[in-house]
């Protein structure tokens, strides 16, 4: 598997708090057959003297850090979009820290509130040569009402991140009931663990993963965990089935 969402970077934003829980995470994540790692921190940890360069140069020792253990890491950024307008303006102002340098962005759009807003978010990414891919929609208030925003923002030509524990179909609880609507529509584009540290992280991933495949086919699985991830890494576009 490939991973495009994880605060694996211990002690920056709220992921583990410290170089061991990191590597605790990922043995584990080795274990489950996890290949490659994108760390996507979220945007709101970076002020100051905290700015990309200080990032790129933590993410390089990390890198060397966890060289022992076989699993490639790749730098991103989850980032959230309070405001699409003054999102997108800031993209303007100052560029964005994409996902493993690719054109794929991963957006956490809390607040989005109608298909329209979705559209229009995806619009303006796309017009400025990105894609975007909404980080955990399940998560969202709108989409728990109603996954029309989903719809929308596909639709419109932007991706759909679900996190992988809330799809296991022996779950339960109010994002487990998102994540399947989406997986029954399949209106989902990737997988990924979200991994927070060892109180928020995907202990049995393998197993998830194969009670998914009993859920939904093992074609779409390998498609949202390994296919469409590995366009990220590679920077191709992504076909989408409708
Ligand atoms: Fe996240």
């Amino acid at each position: 598997m490939i991973d495009i969402h994880s605060h694996l970077l211990y002690r920056v934003d709220d992921g583990p708090l410290s170089l061991e829980e990191s590597l605790v995470l990922m043995k584990q994540a080795t274990e489950n057959g996890v290949t490659d790692i994108i760390v996507t921190p979220h945007s709101w940890a970076f002020a100051g003297e905290k700015n990309m360069d200080w990032l790129q140069d933590r993410f390089a020792r990390f890198q060397e850090e966890t060289r022992a253990i076989p699993i490639q890491l790749y730098l991103g950024m989850e980032h959230a979009v309070e405001n699409y307008r003054r999102f997108v303006r800031r993209i303007d102002k100052e560029g964005i820290l994409t996902l493993a340098n690719s054109r794929y962005v991963l957006v956490e759009a809390m607040r989005l509130e109608s298909g329209e807003e979705a559209e229009e978010l995806v619009y303006e990414m796309k017009l400025r040569g990105y894609f975007p891919i909404l980080a955990h929609p399940e998560r969202m208030g709108s989409v728990k009402k109603d996954i029309s925003i989903v719809r929308a923002f596909r639709k419109a030509g932007g991706f759909v991140q679900v996190t992988l524990e809330a799809c296991d179909p022996t779950g339960s609880g109010m994002f487990h009931k998102a994540a399947i609507a989406l997986l029954k529509e399949k209106q989902i584009d990737f997988l990924a663990t979200d991994t927070h540290g060892l109180i928020r992280n995907c202990r049995n991933l393998a197993e998830v993963k194969k009670r998914i495949e009993q859920y939904v086919g093992k074609e779409f699985v390998q498609q949202v965990m390994i296919e469409n991830p590995k366009k990220v890494l590679m920077d191709q576009e992504i076909k989408k089935r409708r």
